[in-house]
């Protein structure tokens, strides 16, 4: 288990590149063995979950090369092997074998897949989507057998936009035969980058970025080559960074967009900032204000920002509250905060924090890769020293962050113990 040490309260400043995005790649990743040829993916993050993804597909037969951020996928030797549960639970993204699985042999045996302890996270709406397409699932306690003589397209209603349920429905409705709408889908630019990529293919994917998304099956997908998104999670990560501590800090290679419910949360704290077509700079301010926040599916406020957000909120004039209305359980940053002098109050799904409290460095817990984040943020603004343990949960999504802070000014060391 290793550490990350933190000397607080240096200005950071420079640039920050933006790597591809976690939560895109490793839905592209799977996606890739729905090709009956070689795929190649650029700007894919160097990460430990897409290691774990590499493993999968190795161990399913496919042959995997990976050049700095280049990954080629050559799928055509897969075979239709159970994917057991020492691997499926690493990464919550294993479920995108599931559906890329059946659509291709239209039979998958598989576990529960892993992921942070942010809640009890069912994924009950992939298999409905699975039931909708005509397969049977059988439910073994943890396993998951799922075989299906014939994939007919049909409409598919969520029960709520799942970024998940959305990209499953979407992997096994490219190869069933006919037409599948999936209704109130998820809009997330993940969404819209796996079908872009499999449109690439020769899939027919429309509407992705919209609650309707239609589907007309295909019979074969061909090689193709796609490009990672920037990471909106990261950008935004490194804007809560700069928002802290920078001085002209220039976040760069992302898209604004994807960032705006972040950057119109900061104008209302009074930050000013310089938004280019593919950067953002921002400097800390005195006495941000306090804000209201409710974390949304796509394009309201990110869930995966509400942890890294909240160290923020420490600093800013007034009490601030914010919502978190997607996961039952992600609140694991704040007795840490609070351990490092915050204010901060939990209460059912909200937390109250008031804010203009002093932060000093302590010993802390990275609970899940967000609250690892969080624990960083509030490192890099406290007084004195910070060490964070189970720092593996944020190499998990974050590609080479301890250089990138360092290039930026930071005084930040990996301990390994
Ligand atoms: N849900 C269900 N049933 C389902 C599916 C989802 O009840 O069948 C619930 C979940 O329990 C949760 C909500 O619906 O309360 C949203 O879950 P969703 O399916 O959208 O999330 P996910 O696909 O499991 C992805 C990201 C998460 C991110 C969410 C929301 C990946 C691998 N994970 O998870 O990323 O928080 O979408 O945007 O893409 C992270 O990067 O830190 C992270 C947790």
């Amino acid at each position: 288990m290793n550490q990350i040490k933190i000397e607080g309260r240096h200005a950071l400043h420079g640039t920050i590149q933006i790597s591809g995005a976690k939560n895109s790649a490793v839905a592209l990743v799977p996606a890739s063995l729905l090709a009956d040829e070689l795929v190649t993916i650029d700007n894919v993050p160097n990460i430990s979950d897409i290691a774990a993804l590499d493993e999968i597909l190795t161990y399913l037969g496919a042959d995997v090369t990976r050049d700095g951020s280049i990954m080629k996928i050559d799928p055509s030797k897969i075979e239709c092997k159970e994917i057991p549960e020492s691997i499926s639970t690493k990464l919550r993204a294993s479920y995108y074998f599931m559906s890329a699985m059946l659509g291709k042999f239209h039979h998958v045996e598989m576990y529960f897949p892993g992921g942070c302890a942010i809640g009890a996270r069912p994924i009950d709406q992939t298999l409905k989507a699975f039931r909708s397409l005509g397969a049977t699932v059988i439910e073994d306690g943890n396993k998951y057998i799922v075989d299906a003589e014939k994939l007919i397209g049909a409409p598919i209603y969520l029960d709520m936009p799942s970024v998940g349920a959305t990209i499953n429905a979407i992997l096994v409705a490219v190869k069933a035969e006919g037409v599948t709408t999936i209704e109130n889908a998820a809009k997330e630019p993940e969404i819209v980058s796996v079908a872009t990529f499999l449109n690439n293919m020769g899939a027919k994917i429309r509407g992705a970025g919209t609650s309707t998304i239609t589907i007309n099956g295909v019979n074969k997908l061909h090689g193709c080559f796609t490009e990672v998104i920037p990471d909106r999670i990261e950008a935004g990560t490194y804007i809560i960074a700069g928002a802290l501590l920078g001085d002209h800090l220039r976040i760069q290679n992302l898209i604004p967009d994807h960032v705006d419910s972040l950057i119109l949360k900061l104008k209302e704290m009074g930050y000013p900032m310089e938004i280019g077509d593919d950067y953002i700079e921002i400097s800390a301010i005195d006495s941000p204000k306090a804000v209201s926040v409710k974390t949304l599916g796509y394009p309201g406020f990110p869930t995966d920002l509400q942890q890294p957000l909240t160290v923020l909120l420490t600093q800013c004039k007034g009490t601030s509250k914010l919502e978190e209305t997607i996961y039952e359980n992600r609140f694991g940053h704040v007795p840490y905060l609070n351990r490092m002098g915050a204010d901060i109050l939990i209460k059912d799904r909200s937390i109250f924090v008031t804010g203009g409290t002093k932060l000093i460095g302590k010993e802390v817990d990275a609970t899940d890769l967000r609250a690892g984040a969080a624990m960083i943020l509030a490192g890099l603004a406290s007084q004195g020293t910070t060490t964070i343990n189970s720092i593996e949960h944020v190499l998990r999504g974050y590609e080479n962050i301890l250089e990138k802070l360092t290039d930026a000014g930071a005084k930040v060391e990996l301990i390994e113990i």
